[in-house]
């Protein structure tokens, strides 16, 4: 979703700046654009599309120490050049760009806006014109951006170019991620810390409701109230050449790759020093003390969280809950006495996530993060964290960041359950890494099931019982959101309620068996649909397999079987997606980082 950059100092700003936008490209965009200051003016270049159509038409005359980049994913207003950020205000002498949404635009322009001829349908420009209002009546541009800060209502990260004083960038942000970069001869801003690794690995936080002044050599930071703010710098342990694809075609396929290495990381990191699979105290003295949990997530988070709920409640016998954040935050089921909330994110910025823990931090129930970036928002916010160690995740659908979640949760409910855990869980954890390998060994064969269930097919349904009914919902995710082929996951028993009325000759159905306790009951669900002319490509357990499967699966613990039995329904939908040209890692209308609700 929306990412921004900006730099000030004494290099090239047009092609740092482009750098970083490619670096936020795996966000998720339609458009891009940037603004560069030079001795007589801002140019802005922008185009819809990807930043190599930009790079085209950048067109600066001489070199610009000072700029800002952003790229889009459209809210306001429709993918296209003239919605596209930068945006300026009428004299020209203002430009913007914004990550989040204004949610009372239509009040502020018509309330101040009325005589301004805007230019764009976009809610960022009435900020701009705002800050130049301001000024014309009399104010200095940190005044005026001041003031026009305490009008909005909603998300932002802003960085400001006034033409009158190049040697500033005026930044502020609520809700949005925003970062600024201490680099050695200059300063920078952006979205999150990899898109200007390549200047500095030391960064500021910025709070909620704060501006920063950036300057050159120096970076000040205010409340909203003009009083100056003092915040030790981190610095970020991320090494550049991860975010390289390396020889892989697609970073989805790389990161597919690396999950049995992933699971291994997490075991060392979350290994003590007796040996064992340990979690913080802190967390598990919360966790013991709660009556329910309630997982809250989005995406293939809330799929990591129903198979969480699974582990916590067959092993440790907590009851425990998960929602889909974003309804969650306006329809607040009632809640036990001593609630513990468990927020999945991989990007740690989702939107909707966060609006759920903002609310139940002030209800102050304890939280917390199960992330894959230190530092993010809803690691910083929440009482404590758990990291998920896969590396960055740049393939917009996830899936390493999923097994990391499913592993992560399966060390914290064998923690809870005390000693009715799995009882050797770094063993069962190997064995499942090493059979991570030896299905991601089966690109071949998963090709050619490929070629044979989906490639030329619509629709295509899941199924699956108990925790593959989970698998079944992330395999039709995965499927959908890179080959656009609609995909649906069901329940084996629910599908003569209403989905066998889909079922015609040649649909086809991937039907899940890892479970000994539901495998009758799904082949006949296989049966019902077979008798309707369903193509059916079982993939099953060894121990549970039958003639005519299509896939056996080496058997691992009974609980730990998402971590494999996702693998070849990641690479069906890579293999579909691949067969069908689409664009793997950046699928239309998806972003990575969904920082809006
Ligand atoms: C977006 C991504 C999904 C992701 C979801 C939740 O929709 O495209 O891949 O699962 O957000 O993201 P999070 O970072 O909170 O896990």
């Amino acid at each position: 979703m929306c990412g921004i950059v900006g730099y000030i100092g004494s290099q090239d700003a047009q092609e740092i700046l482009l750098k970083g936008l490619e670096k936020l490209e795996y966000r998720g965009y339609d458009s891009a654009g940037i603004a560069l200051a030079h001795d007589n003016g801002i140019t802005i270049s922008k185009e819809k599309g990807r930043i190599a159509d930009l790079r085209k038409i950048v067109d600066a005359p001489g070199l610009a120490t000072v700029g800002i980049g952003h790229t889009r994913w459209a809210t306001h207003g429709a993918p296209s050049r003239l919605n596209a950020h930068p945006h300026q205000s009428s004299s020209g002498r203002f430009t913007i760009v914004h990550n989040g949404v204004i949610e009372n635009e239509a009040e502020l322009k018509r309330d101040y806006l009325s005589k301004v001829a805007l230019q764009s349908d976009t809610d960022t420009e009435a900020i701009v014109q705002l800050v130049e209002r301001f000024v014309n009546e009399g104010n200095s541009t940190e005044e005026a951006f001041r003031l026009t800060l305490q009008l909005l209502h909603g998300s932002y990260a802003l960085a400001l170019l006034d033409a009158a004083d190049t040697e500033t960038i005026y930044v502020a942000k609520n809700k949005s991620p925003l970062l600024v970069g201490l680099g050695k001869d200059g300063n920078v801003i952006a979205s999150d810390a990899a898109a200007m690794l390549h200047m500095t690995d030391r960064f500021l936080e910025i709070m909620d409701e704060e501006m920063v002044i950036v300057k050159k050599d120096k970076v000040t930071i205010q409340k909203r109230d003009g009083s100056e703010v003092k915040r030790a710098e981190f610095i970020v342990e991320l090494n550049e050449n991860e975010l390289d694809k390396g020889t892989y075609p697609h970073y989805m396929l790389k990161e597919i790759d690396e999950q049995p290495l992933v699971v291994r990381k997490m075991m060392e990191a979350y290994l003590n020093e007796d040996g064992k699979l340990s979690i913080d105290d802190q967390i598990i003295q919360a966790m013991n003390e709660t009556d329910r949990i309630y997982i809250i997530a989005c995406g293939t988070s809330y799929h990591a969280g129903l198979v969480g709920k699974q582990l916590i409640e067959k092993l440790a016998h907590v009851p425990t809950e998960v929602h889909i954040a974003s309804e969650f935050s306006y329809n607040m089921p009632l809640l036990s006495k001593k609630p513990f909330f468990i927020f999945i994110s991989q990007s740690g910025e989702t939107a909707d996530s966060r609006a759920v823990l903002v609310k139940v931090k002030a209800l102050e129930f304890p939280t917390l993060t199960i992330t894959n970036v230190p530092h993010s928002t809803l690691s910083r916010e929440a009482d404590n964290t758990l990291l998920l160690h896969a590396g960055p995740e740049i393939a917009v659908a996830s899936t390493k960041a999923y097994t990391a979640q499913v592993t992560v949760l399966s060390i914290l409910a064998n923690m809870i359950a005390k000693d009715k855990g799995i009882e050797n869980l770094s063993y069962e954890l190997a064995i499942a890494a090493s059979t991570m390998e030896v299905l991601c060994n089966e690109k071949k064969k998963i090709e050619q099931l490929t070629q044979q269930f989906l490639t030329a097919s619509r629709n295509a349904f899941f199924i699956g019982r108990s925790i593959d009914y989970y698998v079944a919902l992330e395999g039709a995710l995965k499927l959908k959101e890179i080959s656009y082929i609609q995909a649906e996951g069901f329940p084996g028993g629910e599908l003569k309620h209403g989905p066998i009325a889909l079922i015609e000759t040649g649909t086809p159905v991937i039907a899940l068996t890892t479970q000994a306790n539901v495998n009758a009951s799904i082949r006949s669900n296989i049966k019902e649909v077979e008798a309707r002319g369903a193509n059916t490509c079982i993939i099953s357990m060894e121990g549970l397999e039958e003639k005519g499967d299509k896939f056996v699966i080496p058997a691992v613990q009974e609980l730990l079987t998402p971590l494999v039995s996702v693998i070849p329904l990641q690479l069906l939908a890579y293999y579909a997606a691949l067969q069908r040209g689409c664009d793997i890692d950046k699928p239309r209308n998806l972003a990575k980082s969904v920082t809006v609700e």
